[in-house]
């Protein structure tokens, strides 16, 4: 009993100074979808973190639901640990919608969004 109390507080005093650099949350740098969006382009865009310590769970959504990577349209990749890059593989009229990257730390959670709309299908 004794030796679990003190394991139980050399846990918190180790955890402490994690816990600590975990205490300020997230922020995403703006990303948007500008320039040239014509049919059939690859596009990239990054969701980095400018604030806040890791670990960071990042998560993409499109229109407000969890973006699905599916080979051929979607791809995800976590460049560092502060970088994920979404992938559109091949633009078309599909890849209208509002996209979101949404960050968690252990202090909170940040998200940035922005809208893409590919030229020439906004009639
Ligand atoms: C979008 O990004 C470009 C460069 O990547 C920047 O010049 C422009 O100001 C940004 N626009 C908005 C609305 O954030
Ligand atoms: C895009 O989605 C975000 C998150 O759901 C929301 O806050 C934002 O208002 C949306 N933007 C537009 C232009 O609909």
């Amino acid at each position: 009993m004794i030796a679990f109390i003190f394991a139980f507080f050399a846990v918190m005093m180790f955890l402490q100074p994690s816990m600590i650099a975990g205490s300020k949350p997230p922020t995403i740098k703006p990303f948007n979808f500008s320039g040239d969006l014509r049919e059939g382009l690859r596009i990239m865009v990054m969701c980095s973190i400018m604030d806040g310590e890791g670990p960071f769970d990042f998560r993409w959504f499109k229109d407000g639901a969890p973006l699905q990577t599916e080979k051929g349209h979607f791809s995800v990749e976590s460049f560092n640990e502060f970088t994920s890059i979404l992938t559109i593989e091949h633009l078309n009229a599909l890849s209208n919608g509002n996209y979101t990257c949404r960050v968690t730390n252990s202090a909170g959670t940040d998200e940035k969004s922005d809208v893409l709309i590919m030229k020439g299908e906004t009639r």
